[in-house]
Formats: C-alpha cells, structure tokens, sequence
C-alpha cells in the first residue's frame, strides 16, 4: 500500500551525511549548546529570510516562549485558529495565557481576519496565525498586522514557504516528519527583533546567560546537538525535498481536477497534499492508499480545551469533517504517485466531490 508518510524512507535519503554528523556530535562529547546549534541557527535564519534564529527543543516551546518573551502571560488572551493541530493552543497555555479560538476561512482553512477581529478585547495580547499544510497565509497576515497587536506565526508546517516577514517572530517544528524534520523534537524562534530572540535564548536556558546566574524562572527548552547537526543535513536538502512536494501535488490535481483540493500556491510546501470529501470514511476505505486526517476535530470541540470555545466555528468544523491527507512526501516513488493519481481520478469520476 502507498505510504502516508515513511520515515525509513526518508532518514536512507539523508545518509550517509546523517549518520556522520551523529558521529561526528557523539566524537566531540559536546552534546548541548554547541557548534552545531550555533550553526543550525545561522543557517536556518538565512533560509528563512530573518535575522536570527533560536533553536528550541519543539514547535510547542517556539510558540510558548515568544509569547513569554513578549510578556505575555496569565490574564492574557491569545487569539488562535479553531482548525489547527492542538499544540497551538497548548502552546498559549504554557504560556499561562488563554487561548481564544475563532473561526476560519472556508477555502484555505488559514484563521478568518474578520473573526480574528471580532474576537480582540481588552485582554487581547497577541494573534498566531498557522499557515495550514505549508499554504503560506501571506494576506491574512497583513490583515491581522493591520490590527496592531503582535502576530506570532505559527509555521510548523511552512518550513520554506515564507519569505521574511514583518511578524514579530514565526515558530517552526521540526517533529519528524516535518518538511524539516529532525532526529528527535524540535523547534525555532525565528525573528528580526533581537531583543526578542534574546529573550527567547534566555527562556530556552533557565534564564541564565552566566553558569548559575538566574536572571529569570524560565525552563529547559534546549535543543541538542545531535538534533542541530541532524537538521543541517536536512536543510541542505529542503528546497529540493519542497520542489518534489509540489510536483506531487500538482500530479494529483492534475489527475482530478474535480476534487476539492485545499488551495496551490507557488509557494506551497504541501507539508500536507489534503482534499475535503464529503463522506470521508467511505473514500478513505475505497481508495487502496494510506491516508491521515489533519485534524479530526476542530479544537473548539477537543474534550480539553471545550473551556475555552467562546464562538460558533462551524467552518473550523467543516474542515475537520471533511479533510483527507494524501501521501505526499519527497521520497515517493513515481509508479506510487501514479497509483495514487488513479485512485483520484476515479474518485473524481464518482462526482461526490463536494458537500
Ligand atoms: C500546526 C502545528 N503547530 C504546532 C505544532 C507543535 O510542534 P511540536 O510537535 O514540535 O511541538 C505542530 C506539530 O505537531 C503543528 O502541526
């Protein structure tokens, strides 16, 4: 069966230049706050097109610790997408903060400016913004900057699809079959503010810049060097892992047009290749190909965080009824993107395809 995702797949692509820069870490016997990171960070920020970079130990902590570093805390309200991965929320209640989710777009599933809008009151400290399945939100970012509070993006699936940015700072994951995906977790702050990274060094790190000098309660976010020295492998590899992304998906849609496909873009990284089908069990179970579901429920409706729904997301709602992630990853051999591409073009040919 064609894989969703395989991550043997993926870890023999990187060789033998992972396995030697493992060696190469556990030679050194520096294993944290090292070279490597240092590195990764320079690297990183110059692919992104901002200033500086800090490595951290997941995209949960990158988000949790900008919005510490912005000073954002308990009786703050951080306004967030109802349709995203959980540790979006998660994130804004490491923080101490509450997390406000509202509603969004119908075509992109990206956060709905207007409800963004909406939801801002007089606790409002921040926005996140999540560019879903690597569609780079550039218009929804403007429009939310436009309001004057900071706009913290959440890019644990954009890695490439952002060019600068006049955010205060984007959050990147590198959970393993991330785009960028690392040896184990990890994460970045990347920013323009160098203030800010600063900060974000000084959280990841127990507040400390001297040995044993605590300047402030922080917590151990830090990123190893085996992690750092892995993602340098992978970042040599990104834009050509991105190009074969997109020739992925544009094989799919060209193969069935009819279907509802979560919107291109020139610069979409298609960390995920989705479609939105009306009845989605029954395509998942005729298809022949593994598929995943990003995300089954809207977080308005995850038991945990039912506290913190305060508007109607019905469209956040549709999405998470509705979407269906295709394998759609660098390693994919062409025979397996054709049987996939089959498998489409007779789901188009039922004439199902929308709701
Ligand atoms: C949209 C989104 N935000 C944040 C995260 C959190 O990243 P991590 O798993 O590295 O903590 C993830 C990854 O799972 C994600 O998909």
């Amino acid at each position: 069966m064609v894989p969703l995702m395989d991550l043997r797949r993926r870890v023999a692509a990187c060789e033998p230049e992972m396995g030697e820069a493992v060696a190469r870490v556990l030679a050194s016997g520096r294993l944290l706050l090292g070279p490597e990171l240092w590195a990764f960070e320079a690297e990183f920020a110059s692919f992104v097109g901002r200033r500086f970079a800090v490595g951290v130990a997941s995209g949960t902590d990158a988000i949790t610790l900008v919005l510490r570093a912005l000073g954002i805390g308990p009786g703050d309200e951080v306004v967030v997408p109802a349709f995203t991965a959980v540790p979006t929320l998660a994130a804004v209640c490491a923080a101490g903060a509450v997390p406000v989710p509202v509603d969004v777009d119908e075509r992109t599933g990206a956060i709905d400016p207007a409800a963004a809008r909406a939801a801002i009151g007089a606790r409002t400290r921040a926005i996140v913004p999540v560019h879903l399945y690597g569609l780079p939100s550039d218009e929804v970012v403007e429009d939310l900057l436009a309001t004057g509070l900071p706009v913290v993006e959440d890019a644990a699936h954009a890695h490439g699809a952002l060019v600068g940015g006049r955010t205060a700072a984007a959050a990147y994951s590198f959970y393993p079959t991330k785009n960028l995906g690392g040896i184990g977790d990890g994460g970045a702050v990347v920013t323009d503010d160098e203030a800010l990274a600063d900060r974000v060094r000084l959280l990841r790190h127990h507040g400390m810049r001297e040995l044993y000098l605590h300047e402030e309660i922080a917590t151990n976010a830090r990123m190893s060097e085996i992690e750092a020295a892995g993602l340098r492998v992978g970042l040599a590899r990104l834009a050509d892992g991105n190009r074969r992304r997109r020739e992925i998906a544009e094989r799919y849609r060209a193969a069935a047009p009819g279907l509802h496909w979560h919107p291109a873009h020139p610069r979409h990284v298609h960390h995920l290749c989705v479609v939105r089908v009306p009845d989605r069990e029954a395509f998942r179970a005729r298809v022949g190909f593994e598929t995943g579901v990003h995300y089954p429920r809207a977080a308005t409706r995850q038991p945990a965080y039912l506290g913190f729904a305060r508007f109607a997301c019905p469209r956040a709602e549709a999405w998470a009824a509705e979407c269906v992630s295709l394998p759609c990853f660098p390693e994919l051999r062409d025979e397996e993107v054709g049987e996939v591409c089959r498998a489409l073009a007779a789901e188009a040919g039922r004439g199902e395809t929308r709701s």
